[in-house]
């Protein structure tokens, strides 16, 4: 498997992800999506959304603001609770999760003496703080005063104004239960430490369904929804062997949840999270209706029954999506004495689908009308810079399934080679049989 610094210096060498504000030294947990990288991660979401809401009757979407009432935190909770315990190590003075320390000694332990560890500094081994409760919530102040009245929060999840927005949504887009509501956005958590890459950072984006049913039905619902969700990771081209589900064990659940079950990934660091679907009972619904003071019942006509929804949720993060991807797709290989890196990104999820070349610069004229063509029906470049060696392994580390040559016989035979990424299989096709040659080799893959 791919480690992760080879992996963060490819991102930033061809243009997926660069470090924020590089040039002032960076910012801890922020990361800035450079050109192939942005593109990545738009057909992610366009994945996403396309199965979640447009193919579906029973699911539709929401774009909410990111800066809400600040009472839907104290109703959802993550005013009083939504806190990690924080330490110090009084000799280095570096900044823990204790409950990450904890968790590292556990693993490694080999006896029980080994578990006084868990108090020790990990860098230094120095003496440790007493435990705080640091709040992730971002805060912010709405307006010219700087007082406790105008407080804010930055969202840290995107859900809490789907509970909010319900009774609006279902009333204007007459939906009847069950139903679901979607939403993508940024999200934003002040973590103590943000680690491995994108994996963990302060502003990160999250796709996220409430799905809302009738109580008796939610257990259905869930494991519709952890199935569903295992296949769209595969259908973004995720090997099935890179997955696995993980339902959490009843200590693990929140008091509200009846069951959770995450979609984790095999990363260099070990099986992580990537996908979280819980059955949240009628906790959010419940809670807003009681801080509000406003009815987030449904009345069912038919069954002429009065009743709070019980939620499905699924909330997945576009950026582990992305870095799973990534480091599921990376591979090094030997052709003819030399290393090839390749991503094998799958063609929905790839930032171009096919790349055009002119064998030199004198065929650029000739070669640039095929890519202005190409770009009608796919994610197409055209590159002219370089030797042409070069041009396929920059198109082989971005990812890109078909690099298509014009050279001299092309300007006689009205052919061109096409370059499968994978294979390295390089076919002769004529130029007006080109669209629908890609068309059936991109689409038998999608
Ligand atoms: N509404 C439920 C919720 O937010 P969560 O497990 O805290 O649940 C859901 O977050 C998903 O959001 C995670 O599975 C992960 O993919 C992503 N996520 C959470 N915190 C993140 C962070 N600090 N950096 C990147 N992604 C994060």
């Amino acid at each position: 498997m791919v480690e992760m610094e080879t992996l963060v210096s490819l991102c930033k060498q061809r243009g997926f992800i660069f470090q924020s504000s590089e040039i002032y030294g960076g910012i801890n947990g922020f990361w800035d999506y450079g050109p192939v990288g942005v593109e990545l991660r738009r057909r992610i979401k366009d994945s996403w959304w396309k199965r979640m809401v447009q193919s579906r009757e029973d699911v539709v979407g929401v774009d909410t603001s990111i800066i809400c009432h600040p009472q839907t935190w104290i109703a959802s909770g993550h005013v009083a609770n939504f806190a990690d315990p924080m330490v110090d190590c009084k000799k280095c003075k570096r900044r823990f999760r204790l409950d990450e320390i904890e968790q590292d000694v556990l693993r490694h332990a080999q006896d029980e003496r080994e578990k006084f560890k868990a108090r020790q500094c990990p860098e230094c081994s120095g003496e440790l703080t007493e435990a705080r409760q640091f709040n992730l919530m971002f805060q912010t102040h709405v307006g010219a005063n700087q007082e406790e009245a105008s407080v804010a929060y930055l969202r840290p999840e995107t859900c809490q104004s789907i509970f909010t927005e319900f009774k609006n949504v279902q009333a204007a887009s007459r939906m009847r239960i069950p139903f679901g509501i979607a939403q993508i956005g940024k999200a934003f958590r002040n973590e103590i430490t943000p680690r491995n890459f994108i994996f963990r950072s302060r502003e990160f984006e999250q796709m996220e369904m409430e799905f809302f049913c009738h109580p008796k039905e939610s257990d259905k619902w869930y494991e519709y929804w952890v199935n569903e969700r295992f296949e769209w990771f595969c259908s973004v081209g995720i090997r099935k062997g890179s997955l696995r589900l993980r339902p959490h064990e009843k200590t693990e659940l929140a008091h509200y949840a009846q069951g959770c079950t995450d979609v984790e990934f095999q990363m260099p660091f070990g099986w992580s999270e990537l996908e979280g679907i819980a059955n949240r009972s009628d906790y959010d619904l419940s809670q807003h209706g009681k801080v509000s003071g406003k009815d987030l019942s449904y009345f069912d006509d038919a069954a002429k029954e009065k009743f709070i929804p019980y939620v499905v949720e699924t909330s997945v993060g576009v950026d582990r999506t992305c870095l799973s991807i990534l480091i599921d797709a990376y591979h090094e290989e030997e052709v003819k004495g030399e290393k090839r890196v390749v991503l094998r990104l799958h063609p929905s999820v790839a930032p171009y689908q096919v790349a055009v070349f002119p064998l030199t610069k004198k065929l650029h004229d000739s070669a640039y009308p095929i890519a202005t063509e190409l770009r009608k029906h796919f994610a197409a470049d055209f590159d002219s810079k370089d030797s042409i060696g070069r041009r396929y392994r920059r198109h082989d580390e971005i990812g890109t399934p078909f690099c298509v040559t014009y050279d001299f016989d092309s300007e006689q035979d009205k052919k061109i080679t096409v370059r499968n990424r994978d294979t390295m299989q390089q076919d002769r096709v004529s130029i007006d049989q080109l669209q629908r040659y890609l068309s059936d080799a991109i689409h038998s893959s999608i």
